[in-house]
């Protein structure tokens, strides 16, 4: 059961199903990439500079491998169109 708690900490859970709430799927993000705008680590804050499209066509950029990452072309092949259109609303809300 640790084992699963990582994974599903670092957003690599088991294919979430369909409504799988959205304050979880977030949750694995910001683990890595800090709430609000406290980015961690050097890790890119998510909605810094980004339009929720911009966040759909880089989410669909790292799952199909046409951009470059260390980790999140695994981690956005875990997630579906409607779930990355869930994330892109839910992330456009904070502040
Ligand atoms: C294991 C740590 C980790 C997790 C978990 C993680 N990310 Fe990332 N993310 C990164 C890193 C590192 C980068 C820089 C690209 C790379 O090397 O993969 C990045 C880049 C991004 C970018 C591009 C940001 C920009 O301004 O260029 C977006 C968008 C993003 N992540 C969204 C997400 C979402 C949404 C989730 C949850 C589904 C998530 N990330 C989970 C580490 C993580």
């Amino acid at each position: 059961m640790r084992f699963l708690g990582v994974m599903l900490a670092l957003g690599l859970a088991l294919p979430a199903a369909a409504n799988t709430p959205v304050e979880l799927l977030a949750g694995g993000c910001q683990g890595c990439h800090g709430v609000a705008d406290a980015g961690a680590n050097g890790i890119p804050m998510i909605m810094r500079a980004q339009t929720r499209d911009d966040f759909v066509a880089a989410m669909r950029a790292f799952r199909d491998n046409s951009r470059e990452a260390t980790v999140m072309g695994r981690i956005a092949r875990g997630y579906t169109d409607a779930e990355i259109a869930a994330l892109a609303a839910h992330f456009a809300r904070q502040p």
